[in-house]
């Protein structure tokens, strides 16, 4: 039997699951029930990245111990997936025992092969990205680039892997397998990066305690990242079940979010190739949500917390408005107009009316029993045969929108067929045969369409089948032929399929839920500041070296200041109560890691400290001998 092996991003266990981790793991869900309906043995691996400094901090802030947390969070992951329909294969946790002891036997290999060894790390580092940077990857200000938040400097004994010894074996995995990354742009970004040159990484970190530490010195804990890719090969067995990791390796696809594609498509293969295993087959990166047109925050995120949509739309919708309406690999927006457009126009008028309308003339004109098995003219042979076709070429390149795209053309041209056959007109001239033929083909398509549906919306797929008189829960691949209604099945109206909704209450609430978290995050940063927060702010004693007026503009002086280390530019409202030259020598407070701005074409990086109103304002000049570039407390 062909095998495939798929995997979604283990996901972190200091956040609740969002409609992003629901996005990943129903694609993959999408993606294995079909394999398994072609035929495969599938291994669907999904689970949860429980180690690392920001599941400790996020643990502590709870008064709890880092396990106490993922083992609460972990709950809400695996009640999701079971109300999302999704049929993983094994849920993988970090802390579980295998993966610790897999994980911590290969960095001793590798330490002893000699692609890790022990260096000295000083850098910058992201907390929230677990991700260390090079001085000149930061954005200005001293922020991390990828999540714009301020990062703290590390200096430390590090262990590092021997990335740069893979620059070339690579690029040359790159050049011989060009689908390795797929949406084709993102592949190109990472050929272009690995060729700028890789710098070896640090995969060992003494500053926390909550990881797998390393085997032969304690006092470090290994990398999370490190630790949590290797997941994708201890889930299936790496280190405890030989047979079974040799019959799944290597992965067909890791789906992931385009956010984590560097680790994957970088690193992965890299320590792969240092363990002396094959590379995944492919790496698919899809794109990021919006949520009614704006950033996903966290209050937004609860208008679309999973749990609320399936408890509003059913679990089967919600995965088939996600499939169906963003090209699997680009970014989208999560709008409920678009939501409920697709239910009232597609699955409830389109596919839910055929079912209504054919089911009713079978009952009516053929008592409810499906007509004789007829081969079925030319152009409905002709127009299944293209939609399988399109449908498959489409599942086998993870563009869902475009499969069910096609299905749902199937659908539209069988509620045509119906407009334009006439049923109940054959019924008025008695040509019962011609009859019984037309709706024999109608309910044919309806049970393909049942089949095409079933990977998406699994549920549905089975009250389709038992519409049609069919015992069905997993179609498999002989059932794509023509024919599997062999006359005489008992076909049922039974509930609708799908209800239509109230476009303007849904949106009425939307509306007021929106507004709410405005609210509520205004307020949120108009109150109070949280600790936390408070020390992001990184204030310094500065010295004014320089100051003029910005021409044209009565309040504004363009300052340099002298930080200690570095000069830093400021453009500040404090024209109209000083002048240029009594600032001169003066020791002010700056806020260092401000994001720079530019004001009348001028980048002001940050502001300096001060009180008043519009009429007058009041530095707090600090005495002479305060040391420049010392912090603030
Ligand atoms: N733990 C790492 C992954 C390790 S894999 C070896 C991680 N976890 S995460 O909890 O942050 O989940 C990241 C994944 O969630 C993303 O890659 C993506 O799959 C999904 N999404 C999170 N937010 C998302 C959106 N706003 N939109 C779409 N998907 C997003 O990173």
């Amino acid at each position: 039997m062909k095998k495939f092996y798929i995997t979604t991003p283990i996901y972190y266990v200091n956040d609740i699951p969002h409609v992003g981790h629901a996005y990943t793991t129903i694609a993959a869900d999408v993606m294995a029930r079909y394999k398994r309906v072609k035929g495969y043995d599938v291994f669907f691996l999904t689970g949860t990245d429980e180690h690392g400094q920001k599941i400790e901090k996020a643990a502590r802030s709870m008064g709890l111990a880092p396990k106490e947390l993922a083992d609460k969070v972990v709950v809400n992951f695996k009640k999701l997936w079971e109300r999302l329909g999704i049929g993983y294969s094994h849920f993988i946790r970090t802390t579980d025992f295998y993966h610790e002891e897999g994980v911590s036997r290969i960095f001793e290999m590798l330490y002893k092969k000699g692609d890790i060894y022990l260096g000295e790390y000083e850098g910058w580092y992201c907390v929230p990205c677990e991700t260390f940077w090079a001085e000149s990857q930061l954005g200005s200000g001293n922020v991390c680039p990828d999540c714009g938040r301020p990062v703290e400097k590390l200096k430390e004994k590090s262990y590092f892997f021997r990335l740069s010894a893979y620059q070339d074996r690579l690029l040359e995995f790159y050049e011989k397998n060009p689908d390795f990354v797929r949406p084709q742009g993102r592949m190109n970004e990472i050929v272009s990066f690995v060729k700028r040159g890789l710098e070896d990484i640090s995969v060992s970190r003494t500053t926390f305690k909550w990881g797998i530490p390393v085997p032969f010195d304690k006092s470090h804990v290994i990398y999370v990242w490190f630790d949590a890719l290797f997941n994708y090969v201890t889930g299936i067995g790496y280190g405890w079940d030989e047979e079974k990791f040799k019959k799944y390796w290597p992965a067909d696809i890791h789906f992931i979010g385009k956010d984590i594609l560097r680790f994957h498509a970088i690193y992965w293969p890299a320590f792969l190739m240092a363990c002396g295993l094959e590379p995944p087959r492919r790496i698919f990166a899809h794109g990021w949500w919006t949520v009614e047109g704006r950033k996903m925050s966290k209050s937004l995120r609860n208008i679309v917390d999973p749990n609320k949509l399936i408890d509003q739309f059913g679990a089967d919708v919600v995965r088939y408005f996600l499939m169906r309406e963003v090209p699997f690999g680009l970014d989208g927006d999560f709008s409920h107009k678009a939501l409920v457009t697709r239910i009232n126009s597609e699955l409830a008028n389109d596919l839910g009316n055929l079912f209504h309308r054919v089911i009713a003339m079978t009952e009516r004109y053929f008592k409810g029993t499906v007509p004789p098995y007829f081969e079925g003219s030319n152009e409905v042979r002709t127009k299944v045969n293209e939609t399988l076709r399109e449908y498959e070429e489409a599942m086998e390149n993870q563009a869902f929108s475009r499969a069910l795209e096609a299905t749902f053309n199937l659908v539209r041209y069988a509620n045509r067929y119906v407009d334009t056959k006439a049923p109940w007109e054959l019924y008025k001239s008695g040509k019962l045969e011609e009859l019984g033929e037309v709706l024999y083909e109608l309910l044919e398509i309806m049970r393909i369409t049942a089949i095409l549906c079933y990977p998406f919306m699994p549920l549905k797929s089975r009250e389709m089948f038992k519409k049609l008189g069919v015992d069905k829960v997993e179609p498999e691949e002989e059932d794509f032929n023509w024919g599997g209604l062999k006359g005489g099945e008992r076909v049922a109206k039974g509930d609708p399929l799908f209800v239509r909704v109230d476009e303007e209450e849904v949106l009425g609430k939307v509306l007021k839920e929106i507004e709410d978290a405005e609210k509520e995050e205004k307020e949120e940063m108009e109150e109070f500041v949280s600790i936390e927060d408070f020390v992001k702010l990184k204030l310094v004693v500065a010295e004014v070296i320089e100051a003029e007026r910005v021409k044209n503009s009565s309040k504004l002086i363009k300052l340099i200041l002298n930080i200690g280390n570095e000069r830093r530019t400021v453009v500040a409202g404090i024209g109209g109560s000083y002048e240029p030259s009594e600032l001169v020598g003066k020791k002010v407070i700056y806020f260092s890691n401000l994001k720079p701005k530019k004001i009348r074409g001028i980048e002001s990086q940050g502001m300096i400290l001060a009180a008043g109103n519009e009429e007058r304002i009041y530095l707090p000049i600090l005495p002479e001998d305060t040391p420049v570039g010392s912090p603030v407390k």
